[in-house]
């Protein structure tokens, strides 16, 4: 049995306490957005918040998620207004097939909040998830409009 609070509600779960939470946001809970890539930590299209942190959710037990705030893909927006990292995804065209890139909208609005005005090193350093459509310099372009709205 888990408690997790997603996206400001609360949810009781029967899992396992080593269920990673990416499982319990898509089978339990039914929010797909937050997709599974690697399942080792690798690819980064499972990134949800966890306390406003970017946090890969294939690679932590849920119990390291009880009493903590989760955000995912679905509760990125505000009362209807898109994140401006969502606004500027948009405006550039970013996905393409789109798999990973709900996980990389979480990483990049992290990455915001914590550097308002990235460097391209510090976006290398941090924007490690994996593209298969190789959709790096429009990723690119976009956080820094993002971080320029
Ligand atoms: S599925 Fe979690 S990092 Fe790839
Ligand atoms: S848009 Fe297809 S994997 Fe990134």
């Amino acid at each position: 049995m888990a408690r997790l609070v997603i996206n400001g509600q609360s949810h009781t779960v029967g899992v396992d306490p080593d269920t990673p939470p990416l499982w319990v946001i898509r089978e339990q809970i039914g929010l797909t957005g937050t997709k599974y890539g690697c399942g080792i930590s690798q690819c980064g299209a499972c990134t949800v918040h966890v306390d406003g942190e970017a946090v890969r959710s294939c690679s932590l037990p849920v119990s390291a998620a009880e009493g903590k705030k989760i955000t995912t893909i679905e509760g990125l927006a505000e009362g209807g207004t898109l994140h401006k990292v969502q606004k500027a995804w948009i405006e550039h065209d970013v996905p393409q097939c789109g798999y990973c890139q709900s996980g990389l909208i979480m990483a990049v609005a992290a990455l915001l909040k914590d550097k308002p005005k990235p460097t391209d090193a510090d976006i290398n350093t941090t924007i490690t998830n994996i593209c298969r459509c190789g959709t790096f310099q429009q990723v690119r372009a976009a956080i820094h409009a993002a971080a320029n709205a």
